[in-house]
C-alpha cells in the first residue's frame, strides 16, 4: 500500500560499481522529497535508468528499455497520475540530445556530474512539461552538495573518492562522459568513512574510474595519494577491510605498493587492467605502459603481498591486432596467473580515436580470440579457486543466499563464498567476519562451512597466505 505523501522511486542501474554508488546517492538526494525505493517500475512515480556507455550496444539497450517504460508511463497517465522518466549516467552524457529527440516520453536527462541538482531538475521539468537536459561538467563538485549517505548500508559499502579520467585510452569513452580527473578532499572521504563505520560497515571499497590516481587535498595542507589515504582509513575503528577499484598500472606508486605489504586491512586482491599483452597494441591504445612495465608492477605487488590475487580487463581484436599480438596477450596471462578477469571484444565507440582506425578486425576473428582468451582465464580462475579448498578463510558474511539458511560472503580474494547455517542463526550472522572452511570450488564461487557446528568464534587471522602448491598453480 502506498503511504500518503510517499512517492515510489525505481532506479535501474547498468554497468560499473561507480554507477551502483551513484544510484544510491540519487536515492539519497530524492529521499527528502518523499521518494522511496521500490523494486518494479510499474506504478512508480519516478523511474531512473542509470546507464553505462562502456558495453556494446549500450544506447540500444537504453532505447529498448525506454520503449517498455513508455507503456507503464501511459498506464499511470490513464490512472490520472504521472511517472517522471529520467535517463542518467554515461549514455545520458554522451547522447542526451538524441535521447530527448528519439524518446519524447523521457522527462529528464542528466549526466553523472549533475545528479545533486535532481530536485531542481524535477521541478523544472514539471513546470515545462518534460524534456529537461543537464549534462554539464559543473565547476562545483557534486560531492559538496550531496546529502549524507543512506542509513543502512550493510556490512560492505562503496565510497567514491575519485571520478573522471585524463588518460584517454584510444578505445574508451570515460574521459568524454565522466570528464577530467577529480579527487575528493581527504577530510570529506574520512568523514564519509567514519559515518559508514558508525552505521555498521566493516568493509569499504574505494571507487574511482582511476582510483589510484587519487590526489586529494589534505586539511593539514599538501596532497595525499591513495596509499596514504588507505592507511588513514585503516585507523578508523570498526573498519576491518579495505579495497579499491579500478586502478591504472601507471598510478601504482611506491606508497600504494608498500601499503599492500604492511597494511593488513588492505585486502589481498587487486583489479589492475592491462588490456593487452602486446607493446604495439598497448601503444596504439595509448595506454602509456608496456607489457614489461605491467609485469614488473605485478612482481613488486607479489613481493609486497605474496598471496595477492590479481584481476584484469582485456580487449581482444583491437584495430590492427595480429595473431602475434594476440599471442603476446595469452603469454602475459600465462605469466601473471589471474584469479579472475573480464574480457571483451573490441567494439568501436563513436568519437574515440580507435573507432576511426582503418584496420578494424572481422567479428569472427574477435570472437575466436575472445573464446581462446576466456578459455585460458577460465582455467586460471578454476585453478585459483580449487587452490582454496581445504583452507580456512576469513569471510565477511554480507547477505542471505537463495536457499533457507544460506549465507553469502566474500573471501579476502573477492571470491563469493556460500555456506549453510541453521536458519535461526542466519539473520544474526549477516555482517559477521568468520573463519570458514572451504570445502568446494566452482568456477565463480566457493562453498564452505563454519569450522565447528555452533562454534561461531570471530575470525582471528586478517588473511591467510596461500600454500606453496596454490602459488605454483596460480603462476603456472
Ligand atoms: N571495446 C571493448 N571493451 C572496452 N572497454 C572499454 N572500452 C571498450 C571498447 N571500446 C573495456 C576495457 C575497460 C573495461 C571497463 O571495459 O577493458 O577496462
Ligand atoms: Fe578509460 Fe580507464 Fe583508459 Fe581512463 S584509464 S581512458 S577510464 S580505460
Amino acid at each position: 500500500m502506498k503511504q500518503k505523501g510517499k512517492k515510489r522511486l525505481f532506479i535501474k542501474t547498468y554497468g560499473c560499481q561507480m554507477n551502483v554508488y551513484d544510484s544510491a546517492r540519487m536515492a539519497d538526494v530524492l529521499a527528502p522529497l518523499g521518494y522511496e525505493a521500490v523494486d518494479s517500475p510499474r506504478g512508480a512515480d519516478m523511474v531512473i535508468l542509470n546507464t553505462c556507455h562502456i558495453r556494446e550496444k549500450a544506447s540500444e539497450k537504453v532505447f529498448s528499455e525506454l520503449g517498455r517504460l513508455r507503456a507503464f508511463k501511459d498506464e499511470r497517465r490513464a490512472e490520472g497520475a504521472e511517472m517522471v522518466l529520467a535517463v542518467a549516467g554515461c549514455v545520458a552524457q554522451a547522447e542526451g540530445e538524441e535521447i530527448l529527440r528519439r524518446a519524447p516520453q523521457v522527462d529528464l536527462v542528466f549526466g553523472p556530474q549533475t545528479y545533486h541538482r535532481l530536485p531542481e531538475m524535477i521541478a523544472r521539468a514539471a513546470r515545462k512539461g518534460g524534456g529537461e537536459l543537464d549534462i554539464d561538467f559543473p565547476v562545483e563538485s557534486k560531492f559538496d552538495y550531496l546529502p549524507e549517505e543512506t542509513i543502512n548500508p550493510g556490512a560492505s559499502a562503496f565510497l567514491s573518492v575519485q571520478e573522471g579520467c585524463d588518460k584517454f585510452c584510444s578505445f574508451c569513452v570515460v574521459p568524454y562522459t565522466r570528464g577530467a580527473e577529480f579527487s575528493r578532499p581527504v577530510a570529506a572521504v574520512l568523514a564519509e568513512a567514519r559515518r559508514l563505520a558508525a552505521a555498521g560497515v566493516q568493509e569499504i571499497t574505494l571507487l574511482g574510474q582511476n582510483v589510484n590516481a587519487y590526489h586529494g587535498e589534505a586539511a593539514t595542507g599538501g596532497i595525499w595519494g591513495l596509499g596514504r589515504l588507505l592507511r588513514a582509513l585503516a585507523e578508523i575503528e570498526g573498519i576491518t577491510r579495505l579495497r579499491y577499484t579500478t586502478s591504472h598500472p601507471r598510478d601504482m606508486d611506491d606508497e600504494l605498493i608498500a601499503a599492500h605489504a604492511d597494511e593488513p586491512k588492505l585486502m589481498p586482491y587487486l583489479h589492475l587492467p592491462v588490456q593487452s599483452g602486446s607493446d604495439r597494441i598497448l601503444a596504439a591504445m595509448n595506454r602509456r605502459h608496456t607489457a614489461g612495465d605491467y609485469l614488473r608492477i605485478v612482481e613488486r605487488l607479489r613481493k609486497a603481498r605474496p598471496d595477492i590475487a590479481l584481476s584484469s580487463d582485456f580487449i581482444v581484436g583491437f584495430p590492427g591486432e595480429s595473431d602475434a599480438d594476440f599471442a603476446d596477450t595469452l603469454r602475459l596471462v600465462t605469466e601473471v596467473g589471474y584469479a579472475q578477469a573480464y574480457s571483451f571484444k573490441y567494439s568501436p565507440r563513436p568519437g574515440t580515436p580507435a573507432a576511426s582506425e582503418a584496420q578494424q578486425l572481422p567479428e569472427a576473428v574477435k570472437a575466436e580470440r575472445l573464446a581462446g582468451l576466456q578459455q585460458l582465464l577460465g582455467e586460471q580462475a578454476v585453478a585459483f579457486n580449487a587452490g582454496c579448498v581445504g583452507r580456512t578463510l576469513p569471510v565477511l558474511l554480507e547477505r542471505a543466499g537463495r536457499k533457507p539458511g544460506q549465507l553469502v560472503g566474500r573471501s579476502p580474494y573477492m571470491q563469493a563464498v556460500h555456506l549453510s547455517v541453521p536458519e535461526v542463526a542466519q539473520q544474526r550472522l549477516i555482517g559477521a567476519l568468520l573463519d570458514v572452511e572451504i570445502e568446494a570450488a566452482h568456477p565463480n564461487s566457493l562453498a564452505g562451512r563454519l569450522p565447528l557446528a555452533g562454534d561461531l568464534r570471530p575470525c582471528s587471522a586478517a588473511s591467510v597466505a596461500p600454500d606453496a602448491s596454490t602459488r605454483a598453480r596460480i603462476s603456472a
